[in-house]
Parts: C-alpha cells; sequence; structure tokens
C-alpha cells in the first residue's frame, strides 16, 4: 500500500479494526504517524515522516535523547514498569500490563529523563549496547509506547510525554433501553438497576462532587458539599428550618456534608428529602445520612405537593434526563445543527417553579455550558447529553424563576492551582491496585491523602486544570434559580 513511499524498512504498518487511516511506526524509535494511505504522500506530510525517520537517512542512536512516557510507572522493587497498551484502547480507557526489568535494566530505564543522550544512558548504566538496545526495543514497541527517541531533549512540561499514539476511543454500546420509541434518551430502567453506589460511581461515572467528597486544599479543605453549602448560604440560603429537596443524591456524599455542615452552621433544616430513581443509591444515601427522608421518583415530575421546598440541590444529575430531536412543545431558541434538546431538565426547571416556595432557591450543575451544544458523551456506558444551560435558564424564566448561569468552579471558589493526582497515574495506580486486591476509589489524591503499599516511582499529580480521577471542573457549570417572594 505504502510502495511508492519510500519508507525505511524497519517501518512497520498497523491497521487496526475499525480505523481507516493505518499507522506506521518507527520500531527502533518508537516513533510513528497515523496517514491515510494515497498514492504519494503530499510534501507537508513528506516532511514529517521524514521528521518522524519513517523515510530519510538512519539517525545516529546514541545521539538520541530517550523520552520517558507519563503514562508508565516504575516499581522499583520487583523491579518493573507498568504500563497501557495503547493500541487495546477500550470504551472504559486502556487496559495495563506490568513488564519485568532485571536490576541492571531498571538502573538504564531511570536514566531515561528525558535530557540524556542514550550514549550517556549507556556509559552510565552499565548494561552493554545489545542489552540496552533490546531493553529500547521493547520499551519503544508501538504496543508499549514506555520510550520515544527523540533527537533532542524535552522542554519542560513537554505535552507529547503525556501522549500516546493510539485509535480513537470506541463508543460504548447502547442497549434498546437507552432510548424511546422516537429515539429520546430514556435511562429510567438503567438507574432503577444500578447495583451498588460504590462501583456505579468509582468504576462507572465518577462525579467531581465524588473525588471530592472529602477536604481538599481546592476547596479551601472543605468537602464538596460544605463548599456548595458555603456558597448557597450567600446567595440567601441562610435560614434553619428550611425543607430541602436534593435531587439524584447518587452516593450520598454531598448530602452527608451538606446536612453536617448547614447543622455545624446553625441552620438545621426542617426536612431533607433525598428524590432518586435508584432504590441501590437511595439506600445507600439512607445509610450515611439516617435523618433525611428517601424519596423514590423522577426529577421531572417531582412526586410533591406544589409550594413545598425552600432549597434544592441537584449536582451532575440534569445530563440524565430525557434528551430529544425537538424541543417538545418549550419555547427555546435553537443553535444551528442542534440535534438533542435537554428536554428532561426543561421539565424539570418547570417542576421547580411548581414545588418551590416563594422566596426559594435551586442549584443545578452539570457539564456543558452557556453556549453548548448539548452533545452525546460516548464514553459513559449509558447515553448522557450535555447541558445548553442558557435554553433551561430560558425555560425557568418563562415558568416565573429568575435564572443565573455560573461556571461550578466560580460558584464555590475552586483554587485551579491546587493539584490532584493525574489521569494517566489514577489509571495505572488503578490496574495496579487490582494486583493487591482493593480498588483504588476515584478521589482527588494529593501527595498527603496518597497511599499505596509498595514503593511506585513516576505518580505525577496536575493541576485542576488537567485531567483527573473526576471531569474537570472547568466543564462543570451551574444554573441557580430564584422564585420570586
Ligand atoms: C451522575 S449521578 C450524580 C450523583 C451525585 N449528585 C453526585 O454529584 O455525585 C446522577 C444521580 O441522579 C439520579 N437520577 C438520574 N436520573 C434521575 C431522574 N430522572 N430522577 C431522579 N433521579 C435521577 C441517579 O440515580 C444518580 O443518583
Amino acid at each position: 500500500m505504502f510502495a511508492a513511499w519510500g519508507l525505511r524498512p524497519e517501518v512497520e504498518v498497523h491497521q487496526l479494526p475499525g480505523e481507516p487511516r493505518a499507522l506506521l511506526w518507527q520500531r527502533a524509535l518508537g516513533r510513528g504517524l497515523w496517514v491515510s494511505p494515497t498514492t504519494e504522500p503530499p510534501a507537508g506530510l513528506k516532511g514529517q515522516l521524514l521528521a518522524h525517520h519513517l523515510i530519510g537517512p538512519a539517525p545516529d542512536l546514541l545521539a538520541l535523547v530517550p523520552w520517558p512516557s507519563r503514562w508508565a510507572l516504575t516499581l522499583p522493587d520487583r523491579p518493573a514498569i507498568t504500563h497501557p497498551l495503547p493500541l487495546r484502547r477500550g470504551p472504559g480507557g486502556f487496559p495495563f500490563t506490568t513488564l519485568a526489568l532485571t536490576p541492571a535494566e531498571l538502573a538504564a530505564w531511570r536514566l531515561c529523563n528525558g535530557s540524556r543522550k542514550l550514549g550517556e544512558v549507556l556509559q552510565r548504566s552499565g548494561l552493554g549496547l545489545d542489552a540496552l538496545l533490546s531493553l529500547l526495543l521493547r520499551l519503544t514497541d508501538v504496543s508499549a509506547q514506555v520510550v520515544q527517541l527523540r533527537p533532542g531533549p524535552a522542554r519542560a512540561n513537554e505535552p507529547a510525554l503525556d501522549r500516546l499514539v493510539c485509535p480513537p476511543r470506541p463508543a460504548f454500546a447502547r442497549e434498546a433501553h437507552h432510548h424511546g420509541e422516537g429515539g429520546e434518551t430514556t435511562l429510567k430502567h438503567f438507574h432503577e438497576h444500578i447495583h451498588d453506589a460504590p462501583t456505579h460511581f468509582d468504576e462507572g461515572e465518577t462525579t467531581f462532587a465524588h473525588a471530592f467528597e472529602r477536604p481538599h486544599p481546592a476547596l479551601g479543605e472543605r468537602p464538596f458539599g460544605a463548599a456548595l453549602i458555603d456558597a448557597l448560604v450567600g446567595l440567601g440560603a441562610d435560614r434553619p428550618g428550611l425543607d430541602v429537596l436534593e435531587i439524584g443524591p447518587g452516593s450520598g456524599a454531598v448530602c452527608e456534608a451538606a446536612l453536617s455542615h448547614l447543622i455545624e452552621r446553625g441552620l438545621t433544616p426542617a426536612c431533607y428529602t433525598r428524590l432518586d430513581l435508584s432504590p441501590a443509591l437511595l439506600h445507600a444515601q439512607a445509610q450515611r445520612c439516617p435523618t433525611t427522608r428517601s424519596l423514590q421518583g423522577s426529577a421531572e415530575a417531582i412526586p410533591l405537593p406544589d409550594a413545598s421546598i425552600d432549597l434544592v440541590l441537584s449536582n451532575e444529575v440534569l445530563a440524565d434526563l430525557t434528551a430529544a430531536a425537538t424541543p417538545g412543545g418549550f419555547d427555546v431558541t435553537a443553535l444551528d445543527g442542534q440535534v438533542w434538546f435537554n428536554v428532561g431538565a426543561f421539565r424539570l426547571v418547570q417542576e421547580l417553579a411548581r414545588v418551590l416556595r416563594p422566596g426559594g432557591l435551586a442549584y443545578l450543575s452539570e457539564f456543558g455550558g452557556p453556549d453548548e451544544l448539548p452533545t452525546e458523551t460516548t464514553q459513559l456506558d449509558h447515553p448522557e447529553v450535555s447541558i445548553n444551560f442558557s435554553q433551561v435558564a430560558e425555560v425557568a424564566q418563562a415558568a416565573g424563576l429568575t435564572a443565573e448561569i455560573v461556571p461550578l468552579g466560580a460558584l464555590l471558589g475552586v483554587n485551579l492551582d491546587a493539584r490532584w493526582l493525574s489521569r494517566a497515574s489514577f489509571e495505572g495506580l488503578r490496574c495496579l491496585s487490582r494486583e493487591y486486591k482493593i480498588l483504588l476509589a476515584a478521589r482527588a489524591y494529593t501527595p498527603q491523602t496518597l497511599w499505596l503499599p509498595e514503593p511506585v516511582e513516576g505518580v505525577r499529580f496536575v493541576s485542576l486544570r488537567e485531567d483527573g480521577p473526576a471531569p474537570v471542573i472547568t466543564r462543570l457549570w451551574a444554573l441557580i434559580l430564584k422564585k420570586p417572594s
């Protein structure tokens, strides 16, 4: 297929199922390119092929610099490297494997710091040339991508150290009960059949609130639920004796922290009701928050009387509600090319206009944004659709509420410079934890809160702007609704 391209003889051509492009991989150097086969590569692509040493003269190997992948974790006591298998990416992420090393290979691998040339690694490691090259062949293999050999040193914060050459993440399969007859999302069956809270939120869908259920520096050493209450008290929920409704409380983490913080602040509610579709989650919530009331039902038709609630909390629930191809009778300003409408969220805010007392306040958060084209996520095992907050606000205003859209990070005063475990390190440690017969829960670990049963090198903590164990806060927005007194 690439006969006319003049590829170097050691370049491998990988063709992956469902991937129209081919991966050209320079095995010795651990570098490659995805390309669409054409008879002759265009000039720009020729330059890239040359830069990746896929065509052209052989580079001087010992002058190259081994760049270590940030996805690799070193286990010095075994010794071994844990790394992902990039080409076997699945809908839930990468599988990982552990590659055993000899002590001498471990020493050589530790010398690969992104700035030393291979010649220096050879000299300092004491590993012979053949043994070093054999190690590098394993580490630069396309199935591992632990090392890339580059012509110069890596820059500070080099993004290529995070990158894996891999096929696009395949979409999770959808089941018949995920959509109704008109194609709308219908997650009632999905939620009614959730097994248990830890499996659901640690392995299936980790929310920001779940990852921050313990006090964290990013939230001024408060858990998420307490930071949320402080924000809502600042917006007027500052009286004791309120009737509180939490919609979709999940594992009960927000409920637990919110309620105890309300009590600490002398704002004990008259009644704290939890509304959820899932019997298993309602049970888990009741165990964590025994003084609160369980109510099974849907956010789209709230089983409560008119004017019975003062404060509503609903964190990362809106995307679970019905999304449909038309606004379904709601008068909203459609965007060009809009294929999903957050009809369930429209119904919810209409319901809130009914159940809130005059002077009542509601907080609704989700991923999306004021101008978001609602889009179905494919990385979850059920179809969630991101929220266009402007349209939900339009419906709320039409129903007589005031509506304000705010970035969730700003509402909670989140310190984006605080650090949490990087996504890559979390995924690697999660796989290792299965070997220890424990599951590393999905939490916003800091160097102080991460405990590991054996030494692991290469664990990275990054700012909250970068990917961690939960969705990045910059993707989350909040809608604050008030019912005029
Ligand atoms: C993504 S979880 C969010 C959990 C929690 N609020 C948090 O932030 O961690 C969605 C929650 O909403 C519930 N839920 C989904 N659809 C619902 C609906 N139509 N009515 C009531 N609860 C619903 C789910 O069972 C689950 O508890």
